[in-house]
């Protein structure tokens, strides 16, 4: 047969290959990502304790509507990365005064504003494991 159709195929299985090695590769990638904010990382009573902090300390600029917006905005970034840039910026005027465990539970009360679901675990305050979760929209 004619020698254009043996090249076109031949670039059409490297192609192929290309992409199945791609896939693979990026695979453990994928998976390192590990949790999202759907994955029942706060519990019900953090989200409780953390209302009170949440009143006693940002009420006065913040209402609870507020944390809905902020949570949109934050689609794709880590929540590490939300806990690290409202516990130095928060609250305004004395920003972190408060100890980690009680942005934490802050955090997890703004979660739970954005009716994330709850499980049996807290939300911790480890960094590394705070960086590996994701914020996505809300399953519904
Ligand atoms: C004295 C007023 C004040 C207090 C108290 C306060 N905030 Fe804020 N906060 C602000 C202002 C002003 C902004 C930035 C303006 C905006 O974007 O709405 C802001 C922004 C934020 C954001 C959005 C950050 C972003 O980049 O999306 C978060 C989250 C937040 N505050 C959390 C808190 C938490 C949690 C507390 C309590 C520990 C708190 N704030 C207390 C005034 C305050």
């Amino acid at each position: 047969m004619d020698r254009k159709l043996k090249i076109s195929d031949s670039i059409t299985a490297s192609t192929w290959l290309f992409l199945i090695i791609l896939m693979f590769s990026s695979a453990p990638l994928l998976s390192e990502s590990g949790l999202s904010t759907n994955d029942k990382i706060f519990s019900k009573k953090q989200a409780k304790t953390g209302q009170k902090l949440y009143e006693q300390n940002c009420l006065i600029c913040h209402d609870k509507k507020y944390f809905r917006p902020v949570f949109k905005s934050w689609e794709g970034q880590s929540l590490g990365t939300l806990f690290l840039v409202m516990s130095s910026s928060m609250p305004q005027g004395n920003p972190g005064s408060l100890p980690d465990k009680e942005y934490i539970d802050i955090l997890a009360y703004m979660m739970s504003q954005n009716r994330y679901s709850t499980g049996e675990k807290e939300l911790p305050t480890d960094v590394d494991k705070l960086n590996s979760i994701t914020i996505k929209s809300r399953k519904k």
